[in-house]
């Protein structure tokens, strides 16, 4: 079943009354639920345009061609309120920004917390999972620091762990490798095939990045605001499904 349907997604962003910037001219995309995907494509080609659509965290234009559609699980996301935008967006998805979009006054763990405890969880099991999520992308020894005291890495993987408190069934990505080594980056990779496969997470990773979307089942490619190609890396086996039903 597809998780993500949209149609006609266009989104124009005006900067003057003579400076528009077509960010995207008319995408269709459909992500299937337990897809891992990759977004490529040259810079300013939409691919942060299209993720924050998806995202809920903007809405597409009306204007300018034939009406948008997006539905999430079947539901439609252009008649939701701002408030079931939010809910949605709250336990649903999880979000790695590509500027990380970290509270700076706040610690790694109450960075993490935070965005369990907007989901609903209370503050000791916010706590517990935050921690779990921290070790799993080994900064638990760096819990306590701000993210002004942790490399650009190290706050990428506090936005990771953020994005993953919640177990999302939706995690979104903006190049999520962007700061990280190659180690770390195989690292990352590997952990989110390991979510993707025995937790049946989809995963849409905007990336720059040939590895990344080498490791991923289908890569969406943009170009100029649009789609240019889908690409098929690797057919699903029976093992893959077996394993997101289970
Ligand atoms: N908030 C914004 N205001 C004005 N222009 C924007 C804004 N966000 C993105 N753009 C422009 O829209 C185009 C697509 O941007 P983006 O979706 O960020 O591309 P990508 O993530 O592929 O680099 C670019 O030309 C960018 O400069
Ligand atoms: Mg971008």
């Amino acid at each position: 079943m597809a998780v993500i349907e949209g149609r006609n997604l266009r989104k124009t962003y005006t900067l003057s009354r003579r400076n528009e910037v077509r960010a995207l001219r008319g995408v269709d995309v459909s992500i299937e639920a337990g897809e891992l995907v990759a977004i490529m494509g040259p810079s300013g080609s939409g691919k942060s345009t299209l993720m924050h659509l998806i995202g809920l965290l903007h809405s597409p234009d009306q204007d300018h061609g034939p009406a948008p559609e997006l539905s999430l699980g079947g539901r439609d996301a252009t008649r939701m309120s701002d408030g079931a935008r939010t809910r949605i967006r709250a336990r649903e998805m999880g979000f790695v920004f590509q500027q990380f979009n970290l509270v700076p006054t706040l610690t790694a763990v109450e960075n993490v917390m935070l965005a369990g405890e907007y989901a609903g969880l209370g503050r000791r099991q916010a706590r517990e999972r935050a921690i779990a999520r921290l070790t799993t992308v080994g900064l638990a020894e760096r819990a306590t620091h701000r993210p002004s005291e942790l490399s650009g890495g190290e706050q990428q993987r506090v936005a990771i762990a953020r994005a993953l408190v919640n177990d999302p069934a939706l995690v979104l990505a903006d190049e999520p490798t962007g700061n990280l080594d190659s180690h770390r980056s195989a690292e990352l990779l590997g952990l989110i095939r390991k979510l993707n496969r025995e937790h049946g997470q989809t995963f849409v990773l905007v990336t720059h990045d040939a590895e990344v979307g080498a490791a991923c089942d289908r890569i969406i490619r943009m170009r100029d605001g649009l789609v240019q190609a889908m690409e098929l890396v690797r057919e699903p086996t029976p093992d893959d499904v077996g394993e997101a039903a289970a």
